[in-house]
């Protein structure tokens, strides 16, 4: 590159960085979507980023065979928590946005699966399953090293023989979403809601309250950013779609509407429950869009549609393989220019690289 391009680029990212970190804003803008991603050729599941459009796609991790997966942001922007499988257990992990400082947060022949972060950053909470009673329950542990491992489900409030998998903290911290079979068949699951989560075990405001009733299988849920309502994937007819429902449980609808796909569902390691159509719904740090998986065209790729009324569908991810599984979406909060910076810096670089090395693709192929 020559010497006054290469300045001109750098003046480019310099802009870009500055006018993105002075945008004044209480909510946060939207960052890059992570997602798991079934490699194309030998390899494992593992999980990548990219921007929304589906650009600057970046691989964040490296397990040959064992499938990582459920990548879900801090309230900074700054990391991820995920499951990763190793040696044939199951646990939480997390690491730096970029796949950098990877480290397990819970070890052991517990089940450990589906993290996401509460919004003060302080504790990962997760699903965990015995493998034996196949009885699955709700943990939550320190963000920082996984420790003060605590159940969430009074014991005088967990109904018998019932599995309650997913949660995900409101954005004001004070409900707890998950998805739960008690009162249905095992493994047919609905919404509830959890008050007072910190104050287990033994707080003596801890409530269990059943947000959705139908038997639709509503197993994964994302919170809108102002915490009115919740997304989540719905079975409608046998195939999943994407629905809302305001916290108080009035307002249901769904956004799609899909007629699920030639491949059928997807699940690595046999332990996460599958359905043909759209699935994951992950609502964007700005309100406006929820991005989701579908098999709608064939294998599961990401999407993302208006949160409004389910429009504007725009495909992110578009690999010969493409089984895409779960998701989440980076929030960069308007007090953190550094990760809003280094963030946006780099998908730019990158973007303008990408540009950079297309045109001279195109000039080599036009030649
Ligand atoms: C799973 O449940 C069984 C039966 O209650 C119990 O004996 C075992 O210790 C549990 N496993 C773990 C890893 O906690
Ligand atoms: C474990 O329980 C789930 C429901 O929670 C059910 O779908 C699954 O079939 C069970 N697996 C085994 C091996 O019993
Ligand atoms: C699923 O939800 C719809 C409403 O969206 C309802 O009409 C239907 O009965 C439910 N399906 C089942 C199996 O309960
Ligand atoms: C599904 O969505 C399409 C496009 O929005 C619409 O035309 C169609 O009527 C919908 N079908 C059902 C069954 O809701």
């Amino acid at each position: 590159m020559a010497p006054t391009r290469l300045v001109a680029v750098l003046q480019l990212l310099l802009l870009a960085g500055c006018a993105l970190s002075a945008d004044p804003g209480t909510s946060a803008a939207n960052g890059r979507i992570a997602y798991a991603q079934l490699a194309e050729g030998p390899g494992g599941v593992n999980i990548y980023s990219s921007m929304p459009d589906g650009s600057d796609v970046r691989q964040l991790t490296n397990n040959a065979a064992p499938p990582n997966a459920h990548p879900a942001w801090s309230p900074d922007g700054r990391r991820l928590a995920f499951s990763r499988e190793s040696g044939g257990e199951w646990n939480v992990w997390t690491m730096d946005a970029d796949g950098a400082g990877q480290r397990p947060l819970t070890a052991g022949p517990l089940i450990d699966i589906v993290p996401s972060f509460s919004p003060d950053g302080r504790y990962v909470v997760f699903d965990s399953t015995n493998a034996t009673t196949n009885l699955t329950t709700l943990v939550r542990v320190d963000a920082a090293d996984g420790a003060n491992r605590t159940p969430l489900i009074p014991a005088d409030q967990a109904p018998a023989g019932a599995s309650s998998m997913g949660p995900k903290v409101s954005p004001d911290g004070a409900l707890l979403a998950f998805a739960s079979d008690a009162g249905n068949a095992p493994g047919v699951w609905d919404l509830w809601l959890m008050e007072g989560w910190l104050q287990v075990p033994g707080g003596p405001g801890v409530a269990l309250r059943r947000l959705t009733t139908g038997a639709n299988n509503s197993f994964s849920r994302s919170w809108s950013p102002d915490g009115s309502q919740l997304a989540f994937s719905s079975v409608q007819g046998g195939v999943s779609w994407v629905c809302i429902v305001r916290v108080d449980g009035t307002g249901q609808r769904c956004l799609t509407n899909s007629t699920g796909g030639p491949d059928g569902p997807f699940s690595p390691g046999g332990i996460f429950p599958t359905f043909d159509g759209d699935v994951t719904p992950g609502w964007s740090p700005d309100s406006a869009r929820i991005a989701f998986c579908s098999n709608r065209g064939g294998a599961f790729e990401v999407y993302t549609m208006d949160a409004a009324d389910g429009g504007s569908v725009q495909q992110v991810t578009a690999t010969s393989t493409g089984q895409h599984i779960s998701l989440g979406w980076q929030p960069l909060p308007a007090g953190n220019s550094a990760a809003a910076t280094t963030a946006t810096t780099v998908s730019v670089a990158q973007q303008l690289l990408a540009a950079l090395l297309a045109s001279l693709a195109l000039g080599l192929l036009g030649a």
